[in-house]
């Protein structure tokens, strides 16, 4: 899977023009999952661009309620009304930000799950964390607290350090493998062997010049990429990199 994560970006027509000009480029491409992720404002107008192609829609968020008073918020049916099939939860932007905890992912996931989206679970060590040697406990956090009384392995997890994420500072592809591993064992403690189809996206400061590399990794499984999915060249370059085979 090679998803795009669009963050604060495009207006409707923008979203409209990157579509018309990005489904050309990547239309005879199969052996990638291929899903984008524009703002709320855009999903309607994206699902009507993308119908009958070979890329999907995801959300950024979602909130946990399915409907109520709720200023603001995002219902799991509404982001099925508009045809969405994943979306992002967890975020590190989201944690940071806008006060998302372990415990208000694992809400989410559940109720984005029983409202039958793919969910797309972020994770993620900040640098200070990682400088303290504490990235794998972070990690092991993450992934239990998010997942608890979560039983089924229809999940998409993204390994997102903080400290790659818009900042030019790529993971190498070993720390990249490294983190992925871990996540793949922890995965393992939850789900037993069928954690081995869950996929691991690698995410942070993808290119299209390095996304070859960390694919060549036996536990990076797809990429999760902003600022690089911004313009429909570059996200087709990454979506067909050379050895494409996930
Ligand atoms: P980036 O963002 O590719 O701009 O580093 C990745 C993400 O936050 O999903």
């Amino acid at each position: 899977m090679i998803a795009a994560n669009w963050k604060m970006h495009k207006t409707t027509s923008e979203t409209r023009e990157y579509i018309t000009e990005f489904l050309p480029l990547v239309k005879d491409v199969s052996d990638v999952e291929i899903v984008l992720a524009p703002p709320f404002t855009s999903l309607a107008i994206a699902a009507k661009f993308l119908k009958g192609s070979n890329v999907k829609l995801a959300a950024q968020d979602v909130y946990w309620e399915e409907k109520g008073a709720f200023t603001g918020e995002i219902s799991p049916l509404m982001l099925k009304d508009v045809e969405c099939s994943y979306v992002i939860i967890g975020h590190s932007e989201r944690r940071q930000y806008f006060g998302e905890t372990d415990q208000t992912v694992n809400r989410k996931i559940k109720a984005a799950l029983k409202a039958g989206l793919g969910v797309i679970l972020c994770i993620g060590e900040t640098l200070q964390e990682r400088e303290s040697n504490r990235t794998f406990e972070v990690l092991k956090r993450q992934i239990t607290e998010g997942l608890k009384d979560i039983n089924t392995d229809a999940l998409v997890v993204a390994y997102e350090p903080v400290w790659a994420i818009g900042t030019g500072k790529t993971a190498t592809p070993e720390q990249a493998q490294e983190a992925h591993q871990f996540i793949r064992t922890e995965l393992k403690a939850i789900f037993g062997n069928e954690a081995d189809n869950i996929r691991i996206l690698y995410g942070g400061s993808v290119k299209p010049d390095n996304i070859a590399s960390l694919m060549v990794k036996d536990d990076v499984d797809g990429a999760l990429v902003g600022g690089a999915s911004l313009k429909p060249d570059s996200f087709s370059a990454i979506v067909k990199f050379q050895g494409g085979d996930s």
